[in-house]
């Protein structure tokens, strides 16, 4: 697809999902990118995850819903699940393992070969908003247990994982381990959005 047909077929559904939607000097860049990123096939290199960095409000969580449908009718090659944060800590105090492994290898039937099961990309919205989750005795931090989990499969597999948070870099680095970070770095590339809460 052509980037500008490709440009105007995302700006439709972003209209449809969200009727505020407009791609003002703020989101530009970033929606050109995500564009480029999500409407195209992977063209031997290895592609990463995206973090998308953005203060409270500034159409985050927007855009991800937006690719997910889009990557669901178009390029199914470049689809994920998408995940709050929250709703895996929810997920973790209530079913513990079980449920944290649905998560890490969310997988399904592949094109043509049901015997084939690929473990879906998965992207998290809003991490660093979600708490410690509690099963029975086990604190753990699921999203930092997921991305070091993740990473493993990133390696392997090539399976992406795309974030999206409000925290800084810098906040980051308070919030998640050494370890985490640094695997962070290496599986995905950050995007920043600009521009202020779009909810006042
Ligand atoms: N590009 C946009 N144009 C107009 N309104 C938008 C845009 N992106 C998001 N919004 C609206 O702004 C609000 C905040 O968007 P959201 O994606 O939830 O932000 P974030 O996840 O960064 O906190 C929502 O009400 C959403 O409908
Ligand atoms: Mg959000």
């Amino acid at each position: 697809m052509p980037q500008t047909t490709l440009r105007t077929k995302v700006l439709e559904l972003g209209e449809k999902i969200i009727p505020s939607f407009v791609v003002d000097e703020n989101i530009a860049p970033v929606f050109d990118k995500l564009c480029l990123y999500f409407g195209t096939k992977n063209n031997g290199y290895r592609k990463k995850g995206i973090m998308l960095i953005g203060r409270v409000g500034t159409g985050k969580t927007s855009l991800f819903r937006i690719f997910d449908q889009f990557t669901r009718y178009w390029h199914r090659e470049n689809m994920f699940v998408l995940y709050q944060a929250k709703e895996i800590e929810r997920i973790y105090t209530k079913e513990g393992q079980v449920g944290f492994d649905k998560i890490l290898y969310n997988s399904c039937p592949w094109f043509g070969d049901p015997n084939f099961q690929k473990i879906y990309n998965i992207c998290i919205d809003d991490i660093g908003t979600e708490a410690k989750a509690k099963n029975y005795s086990n604190a753990i931090e699921p999203i930092e247990e997921l991305i070091l989990s993740r990473y493993e499969l990133f390696v392997s597999k090539g399976t992406l994982t795309h974030f999206t948070t409000n925290l800084s870099v810098n906040e980051q680095k308070k919030r998640y381990s050494n370890r985490a970070i640094s695997r962070l770095n290496e599986m995905c590339q950050i995007l920043s959005l600009q521009g202020s809460d779009r909810r006042l």
